[in-house]
C-alpha cells in the first residue's frame, strides 16, 4: 500500500511521460491511490493521452463508482472494504459520486481531442461507458458531421457551425453513453409536482464540447434514445439533464417518440436522460376493468368447468368425437385460471424473473394448443360430412384419441420451443406474457392466423358438401340434419374463439374495445358452454333428470 501510494505522488508530482504511465497503472488498480489520481484528472487542462490509458482509467473509475451503487442497493451488507463507500449511500452521495464519476469521465475523454486539419474520430467501448470523439478542424469538408452514435443513444449535433464560430475555426464534440450511470443518477431525482413513478428509460448520456473555445450552439441538439425498458402507453416521457443534484428538464424538449425509440432536442449541453412518468396510484376506470375481469373470467371458468364435466359425463352419439373438444375446454381452462392467477399475483411473481418466464411460456402452450384442438376438431367434422357418403373406418382409426392428443399438444410445443431457441428472451414482459417488441408476439399471432386461415378454407368446403350432399336427400336424412346441426356448433365455436384473439390485437388502448375484447375473450367457457350443452337435446334431459332427482330427492327426506 505504502509503496504504491509513493507511486501516485509520484504520479501527482509531475505528470510522467506515457511510456511510463504503463507500468504505473499496475498501482493504480490498488485502490487508495485511484482517489488521487481522480483528483488529478480534475487538473488536467491540455494533455492529450492515448486512447488505452483512458480506457484503463476509465474502467477504474467505474469499477469505484459500481461499489458505491452496490452498497446503496444492498444497505444491510457492507463489509467491503472500501473507505469512500458508507453503510448505505444517501442521496446526497450518490448524486456526489455521479457527479465525480461524470467529470472525471469528461475530462477523460477530453484528452483524447488532438488537433486536426479536417476531422478525425476516436470511440471506445467498456462494459460501463461507451464514449465518441468527433473533432474538426480548419479545412473541414463536411457540412454536416455524422452521426454519434452508440448501442443505446446517438446524437445529433451541428459541429461544423460551432467549429466555423469558433477562433480557431476547429471544435469538438465528446459523446458518452454510461450502461450502469442510472444507479447513481437514479431517476427519482427528478422531482416533479405530482407524485408519480419514475422510471429511467434510457442510458444517461453525456455530451460536451472539449478543448472548443466557443460552446455556444447554432441548432438544437438532437438525441435519440432507445428505450431499455418497455414502453408503457399511459406513460408520459420527459428529456431530462442533470443539474448538480437533480434532473430537470429545462431546455430539453420530446421532439417525437415510438414505443421503442425517443428523441430528445436540447438547447445546451451536458448530461442526459429519458425518464418515464407513470401514474402511482392506477386510474379509476383500471379498477372497474380489473374487478370486470375478475368476475367475468371466474364466470368464465365455472361454466368451462360445467362444460367438461358434462363432456366428460355423457359420452353421447358414437360417431361424435368428443376428444377434441374435451381438450379444448381443458386447455382453455388451464390457461384462463393461470392468467387470473398470475393477474392476481402479479406483485409477487413479478420479481421471480424466472418464474414470470415460465408462466409465459406455459400460457403461449395453453393457448396455442386450444387452437390446434380447434383445428382437430373442423377436421374430424370434415371427415364426419365426408363420410356421409363414402365411409372408410380406416380413417376412423388413425385419428384415434391417443394419436389426436399426440398431435394437439405437440405442435404447441414445438412451436414454444422453437420461439424460445429462436428468441430467448422474448417471454416474461410486465404482465409475464409474451414481450410485444421486437415482433416476438407474432410466434403466437402467427399460428393463429394460419389456424384461422385453415379452419376458415375447411369450414368453406364442408359447407360445399353439406350442400351437395342435401341436394341428393337419401335414406339418411336424419343423420344428414344432425351433421348440419354439429356444422353451425363448430363454426360457431370457431367464431367466438377465434374472434376475441383478432379483436385483442387491434384494442391498443381503445377502452370501449378492450371490454368487449374482456369479455368475449372471459365468456368463452360461458359460449361452449351454451352451444354443446344448453342447446343439446341429451344433455339437456340429463340435466332435466339431474334436477328433478335432486329435488324429489330432497321432498322425501
Ligand atoms: C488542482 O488545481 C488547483 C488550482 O490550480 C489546486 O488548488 C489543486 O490543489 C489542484 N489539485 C490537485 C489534485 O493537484
Ligand atoms: C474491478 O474490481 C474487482 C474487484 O473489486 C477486480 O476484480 C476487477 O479486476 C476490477 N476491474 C477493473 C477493470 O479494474
Ligand atoms: C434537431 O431537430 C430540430 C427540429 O427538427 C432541427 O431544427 C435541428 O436542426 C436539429 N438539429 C440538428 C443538429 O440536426
Ligand atoms: C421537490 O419539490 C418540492 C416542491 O416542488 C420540494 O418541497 C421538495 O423538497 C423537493 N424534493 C427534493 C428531494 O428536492
Ligand atoms: C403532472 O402534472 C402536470 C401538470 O401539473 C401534467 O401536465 C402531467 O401530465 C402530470 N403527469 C402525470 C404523469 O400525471
Ligand atoms: C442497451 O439496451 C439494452 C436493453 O434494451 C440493454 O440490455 C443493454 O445493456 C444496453 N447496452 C448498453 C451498452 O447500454
Ligand atoms: C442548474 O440550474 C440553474 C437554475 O435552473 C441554472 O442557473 C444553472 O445554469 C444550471 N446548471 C447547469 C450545470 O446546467
Ligand atoms: C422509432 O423511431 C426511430 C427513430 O426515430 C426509428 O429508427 C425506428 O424505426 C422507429 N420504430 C418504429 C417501430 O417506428
Amino acid at each position: 500500500m505504502k509503496v504504491s501510494s509513493l507511486v501516485c505522488c509520484l504520479f501527482l508530482a509531475s505528470p510522467p511521460p506515457v511510456q511510463q504511465l504503463h507500468r504505473r497503472q499496475a498501482y493504480l488498480s490498488s485502490g487508495g491511490c485511484l482517489q488521487n489520481v481522480l483528483a488529478q484528472i480534475e487538473n488536467i487542462t491540455a494533455e492529450v493521452l492515448p486512447l488505452n490509458i483512458v480506457t484503463d482509467i476509465l474502467a477504474m473509475a467505474f469499477n469505484e463508482s459500481e461499489k458505491i451503487s452496490v452498497s446503496s442497493s444492498s444497505s444491510s451488507s457492507s463489509s467491503s472494504s472500501s473507505s469512500s463507500s458508507s453503510a448505505s449511500a444517501s442521496p446526497a452521495q450518490l448524486a456526489s459520486s455521479g457527479n465525480r464519476v461524470l467529470k472525471t469521465s469528461e475530462k477523460l475523454i477530453s484528452t483524447l481531442v488532438k488537433r486536426t486539419e479536417t476531422s478525425a474520430t476516436v470511440s471506445f467501448t467498456l462494459a460501463a461507458v461507451e464514449g465518441q470523439v468527433f473533432m474538426v478542424g480548419p479545412q473541414v469538408t463536411l457540412d454536416k458531421i455524422p452521426q454519434l452514435t452508440t448501442t443505446n443513444s446517438s446524437v445529433d449535433i451541428d459541429l461544423i457551425g460551432i467549429a466555423k464560430n469558433s477562433n480557431e475555426k476547429s471544435a469538438a464534440v465528446a459523446f458518452m453513453s454510461y450502461t450502469t450511470m442510472e444507479n447513481l443518477l437514479k431517476a427519482d431525482f427528478f422531482n416533479t409536482t405530482n407524485d408519480t413513478i419514475k422510471t429511467m428509460m434510457s442510458t444517461v448520456i453525456s455530451a460536451t464540447l472539449p478543448k472548443t473555445s466557443n460552446t455556444a450552439l447554432t441548432k438544437a441538439v438532437n438525441f435519440t434514445f432507445r428505450h431499455i425498458r418497455e414502453f408503457e402507453p399511459s406513460g408520459s416521457l420527459s428529456c431530462v439533464y442533470w443539474n448538480i443534484s437533480e434532473w430537470i428538464v429545462d431546455g430539453c424538449s420530446v421532439l417525437n417518440s415510438n414505443s421503442s425509440h425517443t428523441v430528445c432536442s436540447c438547447v445546451h449541453l451536458s448530461t442526459f436522460a429519458l425518464i418515464m412518468q407513470t401514474s402511482s396510484s392506477p386510474p379509476e376506470s383500471s379498477d372497474l376493468l380489473d374487478l370486470l375481469n375478475l368476475v367475468c373470467v371466474i364466470v368464465g371458468l365455472v361454466f368451462f368447468s360445467l362444460a367438461l364435466l358434462s363432456f366428460a359425463l355423457c359420452q353421447w352419439s358414437p360417431g361424435v368425437n368428443n376428444v377434441a373438444r374435451i381438450n379444448i375446454c381443458i386447455s382453455l381452462l388451464s390457461a384462463h385460471l393461470l392468467l387470473l392467477l398470475t393477474q392476481q399475483f402479479l406483485s409477487l411473481i413479478r420479481p421471480q424473473q424466472v418464474l414470470c418466464v415460465v408462466i409465459a411460456g406455459l400460457l403461449h402452450f395453453l393457448f396455442l394448443s386450444a387452437f390446434v384442438w380447434m383445428f382437430i376438431e373442423a377436421v374430424l367434422l370434415f371427415i364426419c360430412v365426408k363420410n356421409l357418403s363414402e365411409i372408410s373406418s380406416r380413417q376412423r382409426e388413425v385419428l384415434s384419441s391417443g394419436f389426436l392428443c399426440v398431435i394437439g399438444y405437440l405442435v404447441a410445443l414445438v412451436v414454444v420451443c422453437v420461439s424460445i431457441g429462436l428468441v430467448p428472451e422474448g417471454y416474461g414482459s410486465e404482465q409475464c406474457w409474451i414481450k410485444y417488441d421486437k415482433g416476438f408476439i407474432w410466434s403466437f399471432l402467427g399460428p393463429v392466423c394460419v389456424i384461422l386461415a385453415l379452419n376458415l378454407i375447411l369450414f368453406i368446403r364442408i359447407v360445399i358438401i353439406l350442400k351437395s350432399a342435401l341436394t341428393k336427400l337419401n335414406a339418411e336424412v336424419s343423420q344428414t340434419k344432425q351433421t348440419k346441426v354439429m356444422v353451425f356448433k363448430t363454426l360457431g365455436q370457431f367464431v367466438v374463439l377465434g374472434c376475441p384473439w383478432i379483436l385483442g390485437f387491434f384494442t391498443n388502448g381503445n377502452e370501449m374495445l378492450e371490454i368487449l375484447f374482456l369479455i368475449l375473450n372471459s365468456q368463452q367457457g360461458t359460449f361452449i358452454f351454451l352451444i354443446y350443452c344448453v342447446l343439446n337435446n341429451e344433455i339437456r334431459q340429463q340435466y332435466w333428470k339431474c334436477f328433478t332427482f335432486l329435488c324429489s330427492g330432497r321432498k322425501q327426506r
